[in-house]
């Protein structure tokens, strides 16, 4: 070694004290472990990241063979290291079994960089009896970036279609979870749900591609409930089921840039369903949304329970509609199969809701439809510059037991009790 490389070394060494740490620690050699430069290096040593390839663990990209304990065994791995790590996932296709990434982790900051496709089992029973098929549990600070994962669905709804079946798993769930960015991640045919948001907090999605045939049953692109600070953005949805369903308890919740069809619209609700320790959706903005062919586009849904609740400051801000159904929808007297014991309208108050430049075509004759509880009236609705057709024509608004006020442009002209 010359003098200038032994200056160098120990330079190296004394910057980046934690890549000595690792090449001497047994564990990692079976990993590819380095430290990655970046500009921010220098000023902290938390930047310095170990690099996790799932394949070093064993997982092969057939397709084949189950991949489901390297992935778990690469999350151990990250999970444990007291500094950031990346979990590779290259390219090709991974067979994976109903698994669970596991916190509490000892770092905050664990990326999944997929290039990859995770399939599901052909055999839709071992994962229809899970709750999902991959969860990510307890986890505070994370980032997935890409990813395809095919649910392989398909099986499933078949077997609904013909005769009594597992509801099925869903395929992506965060539960308890924060501090989750998750970009440029694609879920196809999911078994029923593609992603659930379960109690958390500050979890955002970008660039999210959801896909499942337009009849799959109950193939809800992303759902969220007990949750606040969720954000969901530039994303596109075409299922079976909702795009969106947001459930009870979720607050602060952010949509914009979204792409919707086919599919049932963007939902709140159902609400009031079983619950009875207090139902509350607050503080929503809806944003920029085009919804093609769906059979909703905003839609509130209560069911006509005893069970009290709330539903407030709801802003649904700019859209599109190409022949949907209904364009514009409270439904407080949601009551299938007569599963109601009184049957006598909702009691979750629905207040200070806004529906703002809405423009297009609506495919039915009535293009809002206001069906409010007579026990908990609609308070405080808001039409602004509302532009809807019905081939051609002017559509109706049907409502009842709703009270609000209209701003602007609006077409139909007669809404709502003054
Ligand atoms: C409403 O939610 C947004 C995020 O979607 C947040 O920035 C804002 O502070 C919230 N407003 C209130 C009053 O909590």
């Amino acid at each position: 070694m010359t003098l200038s490389n032994l200056f160098l070394l120990l330079l190296i060494s004394s910057l980046f004290p934690h890549s000595l740490q690792y090449t001497i620690n047994p564990t990692i050699d079976s990993t590819l472990s380095h430290t990655l430069l970046s500009s921010s290096l220098l000023s902290s040593t938390s930047s310095v990241q170990k690099f996790i390839n799932v394949k070093n663990f064993g997982a092969k990209n057939d397709g084949e063979k189950d991949a489901t304990p390297a992935f778990l065994n690469a999350w151990n791995v990250a999970c444990n290291s007291i500094v950031p790590s990346i979990i590779y996932v290259p390219k090709g296709k991974y067979l994976l079994k109903p698994l669970k990434f596991e916190g509490i982790c000892k770092n905050s900051n664990i990326i999944f960089q997929i290039d990859g496709t995770l399939i599901a089992p052909n055999d839709y029973s071992e994962v229809a009896m899970s709750h999902s098929w991959i969860v990510f549990h307890m986890i505070d600070g994370l980032q997935i970036k890409g990813g395809v994962l095919d649910g392989k669905g398909k099986y499933l709804w078949d077997c609904k279609a013909s005769h009594q079946c597992h509801m099925g798993a869903k395929s992506l769930s965060f539960d308890n979870s924060k501090n989750i960015v998750v970009d440029g991640l694609t879920s196809m045919d999911s078994q029923m749900f593609h992603i659930t948001i379960n109690a958390c907090q500050d979890i955002k999605m970008t660039r999210m591609k959801i896909f499942a045939h337009a009849d799959s049953p109950n193939t809800d692109g992303i759902h969220i409930a007990q949750s606040t600070g969720i954000t969901i953005i530039n994303s596109d949805f075409r299922t079976g089921d909702d795009c969106i369903s947001i459930g009870p308890n979720t607050r602060n919740l952010w949509i914009e840039g979204i792409y919707c069809g086919p599919g049932h619209g963007i939902s709140i609700g159902s609400l009031g369903r079983e619950s009875d320790e207090g139902v509350v959706v607050q503080n929503v903005t809806v944003k920029s949304v085009t919804f093609r062919g769906t059979d909703n586009g905003f839609r509130i849904k209560t069911f006509s329970t005893p069970i009290n609740g709330k539903v407030k400051d709801v802003f649904f801000l700019g859209a599109r509609m190409i022949d949907v159904r209904n364009p514009i929808i409270i439904d407080q007297n949601y009551c299938p199969h007569n599963s109601c014991p009184d049957g006598q309208g909702s009691k979750i108050q629905i207040s200070k809701i806004v529906y703002k430049d809405i423009r297009g075509t609506s495919s039915s004759e009535t293009a809002l439809i206001f069906d409010c509880s007579p026990k908990k009236p609609c308070m405080g609705l808001t039409l602004q510059d509302i532009k809807l057709t019905y081939q051609n024509k002017i559509p109706q608004c049907q409502y009842e037991n709703a009270y609000g006020q209209v701003f602007g442009f609006m077409q139909p002209s007669k809404c709502f009790i003054h």
